[in-house]
């Protein structure tokens, strides 16, 4: 989706891909085979680009800090990847700056685990590092479960983040896209919905009083400087008690964005080439009333979206349909389908309708 984008703009993207049936090389020529955690790889890769971003977190964060002070344009910086890939880290950076964020404490060992499981017998335990899509979240209730699910990773070295488990009234994101001076723009916040930690459903507008949004995109605009990011960054937000904290933060085009290809003047991944490219930013503001995108997810290793696009695509004229080419599996993210109408009803309705007809696993009501 980023290429698409960027090929608007006649700028030409390359790609490192693990693997040669990756989605992003099966859509871009020449695309360089190797791992963002192979320094050399790195290396090789960088050397080709004048500027080089990221769409996911699994990097050799060392060796990306090397290349940088050899003098690799990383737009964003290695030190705001730096930040943003641990949730440790992230944590501390925002609640330094003042930006309110859940209670939590860090959780590298069995001591830790005991105390922080007596102050929150409910508790939500977090990989630091390398989690995604809910993969790496533990929803425990009391120290047996906690240990059961934590131990092994303890063991292995990984620490983790806890929180008590909230009740959230809404989780909100807000994507925010920045030049390399400062110049920023933010898009409307919209409401997520997550099953088992996975987004499932993206709601544009979020319904929110005047001054919740407001408060919701000053947040987006501070934690985008506190953490100098370039490019586009997703902040995820928490709902308590009329309250808005920043659960967690992305600095790469995110699912929560995917409804500003079509519900946007300007998308996130547009934005995302700009801001890397210190090319002037578009307009965010919202194309239409009304936009829901629901994601569509792997049911099994048989039921292939592709497969399924006949039906789908009859069955809602109006649905924007993006199929990822991904392979099908149980709860993989394969594509999502967006829909705009004046109502927010009416559009999620239709999306689901659309997402079933794709295969999705499990449609919300
Ligand atoms: N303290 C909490 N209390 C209640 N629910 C929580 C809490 N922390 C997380 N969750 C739920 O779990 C989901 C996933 O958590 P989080 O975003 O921190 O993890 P993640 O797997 O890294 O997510 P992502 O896929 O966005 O990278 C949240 O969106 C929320 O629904
Ligand atoms: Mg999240």
């Amino acid at each position: 989706m980023t290429h698409q984008a960027a090929i608007s703009l006649a700028i030409e993207l390359r790609f490192l891909a693990d693997r040669l049936h990756d989605p992003a090389s099966t859509v871009a020529p020449g695309a360089r085979i190797g791992s963002a955690l192979d320094p050399e790889a790195l290396r090789q890769f960088t050397e080709e680009c004048d500027v080089v971003t990221f769409d996911h977190e699994v990097v050799d964060l060392d060796a990306l800090a090397d290349l940088e002070a050899a003098g690799a344009v990383l737009r964003p910086s290695a030190r705001t990847l730096r930040i943003v890939a641990d949730k440790l880290s992230m944590r501390s950076a925002l609640a330094e700056a003042g930006i309110p964020v859940p209670p939590s404490a860090p959780v590298e060992g069995s001591t830790d685990l005991e105390r922080v499981m007596g102050d929150w017998p409910k508790a939500v335990l977090k990989l630091s590092h390398g989690g995604y899509d809910g993969r790496g979240v533990f929803m425990v209730d009391g120290w047996e479960e906690a240990f059961e699910a934590v131990a092994g990773h303890l063991a292995e070295g990984s620490p983790f983040i806890a929180e008590p488990h909230l009740e959230l009234e809404r989780e909100l994101a807000v994507m925010v896209a920045r030049r390399p001076g400062g110049q920023l723009v933010i898009y409307e916040p919209v409401e997520t919905f997550q099953v088992d930690g996975q987004c499932r459903r993206i709601t544009m507008p979020a319904p929110l009083s005047g001054d919740l949004r407001r408060q919701a995109m000053d947040l987006g605009r501070a934690v985008a400087e506190t953490v100098d990011v370039v490019g586009i960054l997703a902040v995820e937000l928490f709902v308590v008690d009329g309250q808005l904290t920043v659960n967690e933060l992305a600095a790469r085009p995110h699912n929560s964005g995917h409804h500003t290809i079509e519900a946007a003047t300007t998308s996130q991944f547009e934005n995302h080439v700009r801001g890397v490219m210190d090319l002037p930013l578009g307009d965010p503001s919202p194309a239409c009333t009304a936009a829901v995108t629901v994601n569509v997810i792997g049911r099994d290793t048989e039921t292939d979206p592709r497969d399924l696009l006949t039906t789908a695509l009859s069955v809602e004229p109006r649905a924007h349909i993006h199929l990822y080419g991904k392979q099908p599996r149980h709860n993989r993210k394969l594509g999502h389908v967006t829909v705009c109408d004046d109502q927010p009803e009416a559009a999620a309705e239709a999306a689901q309708r659309v997402a079933e007809a794709l295969g999705s696993l499990e449609v919300m009501g």
